[in-house]
């Protein structure tokens, strides 16, 4: 039989053959902003197509292949039935100006084919429409590769994105297997990424007013084929979850469990160690609150069906021990995963008896009853609906949400009232405080921050860079690029190395100065910024040539390093694949 493990090792000899770089899989939580979480394994190289970035300065070539872990929410209703799941890994090679139309497809073909030994069923190409003209030269090269079976389709199905509010798109042309059941499956999706969209992917569709679509920059090529599909052909599984990806997960379940209970929870309980590994904390927003239903909908069977509450945590243990020679995270992370899923687990069972209990007693669950349900015991939607049975067969995940954006809306108002109605005194973005005395707190962060930085690059490499930072009146936090946990010795010379340089009574000033001549001063900056023609650079020292720390930035600062303090950190963590998040206070 051909093991997942196989099929990724063929992969990636395969691409890196053709002289693509094969890149790590990314975060599942995105630096881009506009979506939630990665969805696709493009997300990482979009700026390759937009140009705002040079593949081959990045990769020294213009193609790239990756294996990403993506998490789709979209599919959350649907899990436990033979076709979908939450978290996936999408295996996909990439162009950025580089190879198009006929190569791409002729790999795709070859390795199919040939690597794999898999026959095609069918493909699939544009149909035309949106200004957009049919695919004829696809389905050339297909006829070619003697590929008969070639089907038009329309823009929803064969016309990839743009993810989020906008970004690259174009149409695409699809690989179709028949599985040991008779079913065809979509195997690869090779995107044609021709063009760039101002609006979303509906307004698109619709065609709304203003939705322009303009050549790219670099147009180049984007596919995905998810693994746990490609396995289940490969290893003529009858689903996903008889592959070899998921038979170790449900083997530890009790035999009479209901097949769906036991999808759900080898699904879950896969995303569930993924999530956390790359951050995500269970809460009730964003990402946070997608993994917090993921492991209560698995708290819930649990006590339904009496598991051994040991179970959950055999699942997340068999997904480290499986995945992390592919995701090395998994090992650095394994007792975080574990601590977080078992603080959920004590929080959400000391209420979960008393809200089905609750849950019960409700004749008729409509969104408001049931957002109750979920406020007061913390029971998420899919339990209440599953639970509700015919007495929520009214209620609908659209309702429900609704309910919890006017909640959100509530204490959102709550919170400006806190802060005299009208907001708070400082909100930079990175720096907020919302009375004088906590803007003095902020400040005196700041400038630790600036110590903070400099002191990791003394201690950990000059390659160290902030990739985030977020200042309250109670801490600093700052993620950088790094890709294991400090050591203590570590983290106990960078605590004393700020400590020392706030004892030498540094002043902390800034010059004011055009753009191109503060960039050879020596002071960090972010090199995907945009910067305005003149900028400040903050520098503690007697001067910029001796400062010991100097960076672009807006302020605000104490005026001498004697003012931060004593600095501390209170945690070095983990904030996704090679990000590191140090949390830290002054007295
Ligand atoms: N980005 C394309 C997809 O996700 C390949 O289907």
């Amino acid at each position: 039989m051909m093991t997942s493990g196989d099929i990724r090792q063929k992969f990636v000899a395969y691409f890196q053959k053709q002289g693509h770089a094969v890149v790590p899989s990314s975060s599942l939580l995105p630096d881009d902003p506009s979506v939630l979480l990665t969805t696709a394994g493009m997300q990482q190289f979009k700026k390759y197509y937009t140009g705002e970035a040079d593949a081959m300065k990045d990769f020294s070539s213009k193609s790239t292949a990756s294996i990403q872990k993506c998490f789709r929410t979209s599919d959350i209703d649907e899990v436990g039935d033979e076709t979908h799941l939450t978290f996936f890994e999408m295996v996909g090679n990439f162009s950025f100006g580089g190879y198009f139309k006929e190569p791409a497809i002729r790999y795709a073909f070859e390795f199919i084919t040939q690597e794999i030994g898999l026959t095609i069923k069918y493909v699939t190409i544009f149909e035309g429409s949106h200004g957009v003209p049919k695919d004829e030269a696809s389905a050339t090269v297909w006829k070619q590769l003697g590929v008969s079976d070639i089907r038009e389709e329309g823009i929803g199905d064969v016309f990839w994105g743009p993810t989020g509010t906008e970004g690259p798109c174009g149409p695409s042309t699809e690989i179709y297997c028949t599985n040991t059941n008779g079913q065809d499956v979509e195997i690869w999706n090779i995107v044609f990424n021709e063009y760039y969209c101002s609006g979303s992917r509906e307004e698109l569709i619709e065609q709304k007013e203003g939705v322009t679509l303009k050549p790219l920059e670099t147009p180049g090529i984007d596919t995905g084929m998810g693994l746990e599909r490609l396995c289940m052909i490969a290893q003529d599984a009858k689903n996903l979850f008889e592959t070899d990806l998921f038979t170790p997960l449900i083997a530890l379940l009790p035999e009479s469990l209901d097949v769906r209970i036991k999808r759900i929870i080898a699904d879950h309980g896969r995303a569930t160690a993924m999530l956390i590994a790359d951050g995500v904390r269970p809460s009730n927003k964003g990402a946070g609150y997608i993994l917090r239903r993921l492991m209560r909908r698995a708290m819930v069977y649990e006590h339904q069906h009496a598991l051994s509450p040991e179970i959950m945590k055999q699942v997340l243990a068999t997904v480290i021990a499986n995945y992390s020679a592919h995701y090395p995270e998994l090992t650095s992370e394994e007792s975080v995963i574990m601590q977080v899923f078992q603080a959920e687990y004590d929080k959400f069972t000391k209420t979960l008896q008393r809200g089905v209990r609750e849950l019960e007693k409700v004749a008729f669950l409509d969104a408001a009853s049931s957002f109750k349900l979920y406020e007061s015991f913390g029971l998420p939607y899919e339990i209440i609906k599953e639970m509700g049975g015919t007495r929520a067969d009214d209620l609908t995940r659209e309702d429900f949400e609704e309910e919890f954006r006017k909640h959100q809306e509530i204490s959102r108002q709550g919170q400006e009232k806190k802060f005299g109605g009208h907001g708070l005194i400082l909100d930079t973005g990175e720096l907020k405080a919302g009375t004088e005395e906590e803007l003095a707190i902020v400040t005196r962060l700041h400038t630790a921050t600036h110590l903070l930085q400099q002191a990791l690059r003394e201690t950990l490499g000059n390659e160290i860079h902030q990739m985030g930072s977020d200042i309250t009146a109670e801490r600093l936090r700052f993620d950088f690029n790094f890709d294991r946990k400090m050591t203590d010795e570590e983290i106990t010379k960078v605590e004393k190395r700020v400590n020392e340089w706030s004892m030498m009574h540094l002043p902390m000033q800034y010059q004011e100065m055009p753009l191109e001549e503060a960039k050879t001063t020596g002071a960090l900056y972010f090199f995907k910024e945009k910067y305005p023609e003149t900028v400040k650079v903050y520098f503690a020292g007697q001067s910029l040539e001796s400062a010991v720390s100097k960076e672009f930035c807006g302020g605000p600062h104490v005026d001498n390093t004697a003012r931060v303090g004593i600095f501390h950190i209170v945690k070095e963590e983990s904030c996704g694949a090679g990000v590191r998040r140090i949390r830290a206070t002054v007295e």
